[in-house]
């Protein structure tokens, strides 16, 4: 399906939803308050793919990316590696924080960020 509509409201903090979409895993991660506060604190200039978690999310407690490594392709982990609450590929050991940043291994950039809006607080339309 092109367009798909998620039903969020079951989903709890920290956890990470994955569902297919356009035959791509898709993550949806609930971001918790110390995850938040951990990337606010996250200087820019530390990064290899420059942007802010506001860049990155509609709201920041929502994380919406596609689960393709940005290295090679290969599917990275939910809530694991280096960085708290965060994706883990293991592949070729690149690391994401839970904004889906590139922060440590071969991936260069970021986790991307497809198109996605709120229809409701807890039904999200992507595509
Ligand atoms: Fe993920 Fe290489 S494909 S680190």
């Amino acid at each position: 399906l092109a367009v798909i509509e998620l039903d969020i409201s079951k989903v709890t903090p920290g956890q990470c939803l994955s569902v297919k979409w356009r035959g791509k895993p898709l993550f949806v991660k609930y971001r918790t308050q110390s995850d938040i506060a951990l990337e606010d604190q996250t200087p820019l200039s530390s990064l290899k793919d420059p942007e802010t978690p506001e860049q990155r999310t509609i709201k920041p407690q929502w994380l919406v990316v596609i689960g393709i490594c940005t290295h090679l392709g290969c599917v990275p982990v939910p809530n694991s590696g280096d960085w708290a609450g965060g994706f883990y590929c293991p592949c070729h050991g690149s690391h994401f924080d839970n904004v889906g940043r590139a922060r440590k291994g071969p991936a260069p950039t970021n986790l991307v960020v497809p198109p996605y809006k709120f229809l409701t607080d807890t039904l999200l339309l992507v595509g």
